[in-house]
């Protein structure tokens, strides 16, 4: 492993103070007056719809847009006033459809900010290679190419190295994977994820899907006209408890079932199912599928893999030979679904329930439509407990700062 890898920055507070902007010849504002603070390796999304200013905010952030009034603090440091080149360099950008220059190679595309930076070729060169890894890009086969030789996912894939090449706290991103297919995005936001696990950068990131939002943001900022923060929490905050109707009306249909999304099988029990494998005799079996009490076994096959559910009656008619006995495993599920995915396995099996495995696709246990059902009512009432402790919190901090404020403005002398 490289250098640049062990000591990597992680990410750094991001503070906006009354942020503003005028665009010139527009008596309102595009952005007026945010304020909000960003923690260290915070994902933060924001949500809005169009023309809302979500790529106005963003683009003060690095200054590509000049803030009319108000104070940006980069880990503490004012930047509203500093270089806004040296600035540029300090955070990653990526935008829609990779921004990147098509007479240059990939390579050379991800090298360009270490070289600004001074950074020296051998230095560069293998952190273009290193680059490339991280975003699951063979560096042999994509290093000389040129972006038009790139799908879409891959062009995505090498703005987003390019924008951590240079080794920045903070990484913008604004609707970066708004131009590729659905399932293009879904394996990009996957990868973003673990990148983000590596790294532990600050991000902020614009979409306007919803989706998108609580699947990637630690916290979501739903922004209104002029950028007015409507909401700003946690994902599931927003969904249980959303602020107001604008608010609702973002969220959309079935807040309920997109709280599915933030919950791992992991999160929830999984049961044990009597289980036999292809070696095992046919008596033995029998004797199993006795013992459990259970009208059903689930047959694994030389690896610990589910191959087959087998009921009592396809033994009775089995006839000495489970070659064509059973229903085959069509779908099973890992510890790291959604219990969404769980969900949409269980209601597409007859028999309302899948399989889970684990390393190497060997079996660990199941889930079944009864349990999801118990977890997600678990789940949403836990939710709305902290909504509603949340609110009550608020609600003391509130009398305690108007107290305080009484008894400042009491004990002060009279000028
Ligand atoms: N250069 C500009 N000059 C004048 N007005 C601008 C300029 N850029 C943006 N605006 C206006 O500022 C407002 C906010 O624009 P912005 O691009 O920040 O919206 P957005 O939330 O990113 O929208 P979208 O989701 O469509 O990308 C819009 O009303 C837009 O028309
Ligand atoms: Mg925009």
């Amino acid at each position: 492993m490289s250098e640049t890898t062990a000591t990597a920055t992680t990410g750094a507070t991001i503070e906006l103070e009354n942020l503003t902007k005028r665009y010139p010849g527009n008596p309102q504002p595009a952005v007026d007056n945010v304020s909000m603070e960003i923690g260290a390796g915070e994902t933060v999304v924001f949500v809005g719809p169009s023309g809302c200013g979500k790529s106005t905010t963003l683009k003060m952030i690095n200054r590509l847009i000049e803030p009319t009034g108000g104070r940006i603090r980069i880990g503490g440091e004012d930047v509203t006033d500093i270089d806004p080149v040296k600035l540029r360099r300090k955070i990653g950008y990526a935008i829609q459809s990779s921004g990147l220059f098509p007479h240059l190679t990939v390579a050379q595309n991800i090298a360009l900010v270490p070289r600004m930076t001074g950074w020296s070729k051998a230095r560069t060169r293998d952190r273009v290679e290193e680059m490339l890894d991280l975003v699951g890009l063979d560096p042999g086969e994509f290093r000389h190419r040129y972006p038009r030789q790139l799908s879409g996912g891959q062009q995505q894939r090498v703005g987003v190295a390019r924008a951590l090449a240079a080794d920045p706290p903070v990484l913008l991103m604004d609707e970066p994977f708004g131009a590729v297919d659905p399932i293009t995005r879904d394996h990009l936001q996957d990868e973003l994820i673990r990148l983000q696990h590596e790294l532990h950068k600050t991000i902020v990131f614009v979409t306007h899907d919803f989706d998108e939002a609580i699947k990637l943001g630690d916290r979501i900022a739903v922004l209104r006209e002029r950028s007015h923060i409507a909401q700003f929490d946690t994902p599931e905050a927003i969904l249980t408890n959303p602020a107001d109707d604008f608010v609702s009306g973002f969220v959309g249909a079935g807040a309920a079932l997109k709280r599915l999304n933030l919950t791992r099988v992991r999160d929830v029990g999984i049961t044990d199912y009597p289980t036999v494998t292809v070696d095992d005799p046919l008596q033995h079996i029998f004797d199993r599928l006795r013992a459990s009490g259970s009208n059903e076994i689930l047959l694994l096959d030389r690896r610990g893999r589910p191959y087959k559910w087998l009921r009592r009656g396809d033994l009775m008619r089995a006839k000495g030979s489970l070659a064509r006995a059973g229903t085959p495993v069509h779908d099973t599920v890992t510890r790291d679904a959604t219990l969404r995915d769980a969900l949409e396995a269980v209601l597409t099996d007859n028999a309302g329930r899948v399989a889970v495995t684990g390393r190497r696709g060997a079996y660990e246990g199941v889930v079944d439509m009864e349990t999801l059902m118990n977890s997600v009512h678990e789940m949403l009432e836990a939710d709305r407990l902290d909504a509603l402790a949340h609110q009550h919190d608020l609600e003391e901090a509130r009398a305690e700062r108007t107290r305080a404020e009484q008894e400042g403005r009491g004990g002060e002398p009279a000028p």
